[in-house]
């Protein structure tokens, strides 16, 4: 049984990553790995309406990779360049043929997946800001199934903290050394009195 600070600290460790080294790639069988952890999930009506277009090779990779769009408080930076992108993604998609009506089965299962793929050692991002014509019609995904978010992965090069919300200010940023800092709320503040 996992002690409660051995997850407290992979949770920790979880964080958004957005630069990858590009050099080191995703096997498929990596992705299948993390894909079928969703099927231990729990789900709103046990419908399990959520499907996942796995992208490994370097071809689709670069397709889906002008669709993203990447931290919008880092306003002077583009996302990652070249040598740094994500060297896989799960694109998690609704099936429509099921339901339209999704409880909150795509964040269960997003956390789920980045804390999985955390004890590989790969970082990933979650992302909503997405173009989903271009990645529907580019990876030739079906009409009935809708494209949810796109959790892009790899193996990290970037150096992620965690510190305490000063001002109520709770925009990311980078310092001058590239490390990423990202403020949360303290627990007094989640905690109604
Ligand atoms: C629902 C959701 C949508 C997100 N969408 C994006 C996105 O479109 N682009 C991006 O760069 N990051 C996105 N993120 C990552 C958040 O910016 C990130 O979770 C936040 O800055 C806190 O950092 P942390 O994940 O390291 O705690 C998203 C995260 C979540 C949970």
């Amino acid at each position: 049984m996992m002690e409660f600070e051995k997850f407290r600290e992979l949770l920790r460790a979880d964080r958004s990553i957005r630069r990858f080294d590009e050099n080191k790639r995703i096997d498929e069988s990596v992705l299948k790995k993390l894909v079928e952890l969703m099927r231990y999930c729990s789900s709103g009506r046990n419908l399990q309406p959520l499907r996942y277009r796995i992208v490994s090779s370097a071809d689709e990779c670069e397709k889906v990779f002008p669709a993203l769009k990447w931290a919008g408080y880092l306003t002077d930076w583009d996302g990652p360049k070249e040598g740094e992108r994500p060297t896989g993604y799960l694109v998690q998609c609704l099936d429509t043929d099921l339901t339209r009506n999704l409880l909150c089965d795509d964040g269960i299962q997003l956390q789920a997946l980045t804390l999985g793929a955390q004890t590989l050692g790969i970082g990933g991002c979650i992302i909503k800001s997405f173009n989903v014509d271009i990645i529907q019609k580019g990876l030739h995904i079906p009409e009935n199934m809708k494209p949810l978010y796109v959790l892009a992965l790899g193996y990290p090069v970037e150096k992620v903290v965690i510190e305490d919300i000063a001002n109520g200010d709770i925009k990311y940023w980078r310092d001058p050394e590239s490390v990423h800092h990202v403020p949360k709320r303290e627990l007094s503040e989640l905690i109604i009195s």
